[in-house]
């Protein structure tokens, strides 16, 4: 299997990499391996332990395995990093590195048998892998509130009401098996305005949603985040690229309260503490974005936001 996805904002993420010593560093979104390969080749690294939820990327690490001794692959959740780090050589030893590249890669998303893209025929599906919940699932047996609440939440889609009873009408008809009926019923629910060729695909919200909720993508970031800060060496860095802002949010919220900036716990946040100890320094006072020559060549990079902060205790 070739790997199609190109990796985001890579020269960026190596930048922040310091060159002088030698590294531990865990890539928790291994994907098709664009940041582990890269790392490997151009930094002097003691041992790289990637992460990926999604069994294909077993796929890929091989060629790594294969060149790279102090490279390892495990394929799980990265909510589950405390746990991984006991099976492995770092079990017990901390991080210079820790990397998040979120979201998708286009291994999944150009896959139709996947089920992630409004525009490519496939079974509703959308598990990245290790997750309970599957697409066809919540659009045929959701109830239509729930529906609409998920699609709301996650998708934050203004017409998720109308949407959520286009899908129950439609389903009473026949069940909702296929990517393409999914975004046809979508599209026809939202105002012709919402159509126009400018304009985002009237599904994009809508398919975001439902695959946020299958994954429990934000909750998996959450408990992750948390659980890095005990990892991380002395100056260690966690680098976060986020590809819309629901992620982005969750990312700048912890920043912000684990490096004294906020002391109120935060609306996408509400879990995190009033009062948390200084512990990050925040590197990007703004997020990095990527340049508009990478955006050209890679047009999926172009809602990439890099946020970066470095362990000061
Ligand atoms: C944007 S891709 C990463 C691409 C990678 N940086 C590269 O250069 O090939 C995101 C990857 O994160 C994985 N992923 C998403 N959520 C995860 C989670 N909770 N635990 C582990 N892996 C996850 C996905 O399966 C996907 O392969």
């Amino acid at each position: 299997m070739e790997n199609s996805h190109t990796p985001v904002m890579i020269n960026e993420i190596i930048s922040f990499l310091p060159s002088t010593k030698s590294l531990n560093v865990m890539d928790a979104t291994f994907g098709g391996g664009g940041y582990s390969k890269t790392i490997l080749d151009k930094l002097d690294i003691n041992q790289l332990l990637a992460i990926d939820r999604d069994p294909i990327s077993k796929i890929f690490s091989r060629e790594i395995e294969t060149k790279y001794s102090n490279f390892t692959f495990i394929n799980d959740k990265f909510s589950q990093i405390d746990d991984i780090i006991k099976k492995t050589k770092l079990k017990d030893k901390k991080f210079d590195i820790i990397l998040f590249d979120l979201g998708t890669s286009s291994n999944q998303l150009d896959n139709p048998e996947r089920g992630f893209s409004f525009n490519k025929s496939g079974p509703l599906d959308m598990r990245m892998g290790l997750s309970h919940k599957n697409a066809y699932d919540i659009i045929n047996k959701y109830e239509e509130k729930n529906l609409a609440d998920i699609i709301y939440k996650y998708g934050e889609e203004r017409y998720s009401r109308i949407i959520a009873k286009e899908i129950v009408k439609n389903r009473k008809i026949k069940f909702i098996s296929n990517t393409i009926e999914l975004s046809n019923i979508v599209k026809k629910s939202l105002p012709k305005k919402n159509q126009s060729k400018n304009k985002i695909h009237p599904a994009t919200k809508t398919f975001q949603a439902i695959r946020i909720y299958v994954n429990d993508e934000l909750s998996e970031l959450k408990k992750s985040l948390n659980k890095t800060i005990n990892i991380l060496k002395k100056d260690g860095l966690i680098l976060v690229v986020s590809f819309q802002s629901l992620e982005d949010r969750i990312v700048k919220d912890f920043f912000n309260h684990n490096s004294g900036k906020r002391w109120r716990s935060s609306r996408h946040y509400p879990e995190l503490p009033d009062k948390m100890a200084t512990q990050l320094k925040i590197i990007t006072k703004k997020p990095l974005v990527p340049s508009a020559s990478e955006i050209l060549k890679n047009p999926r990079s172009r809602s990439a936001k890099l946020r970066v902060a470095q362990k000061v205790l």
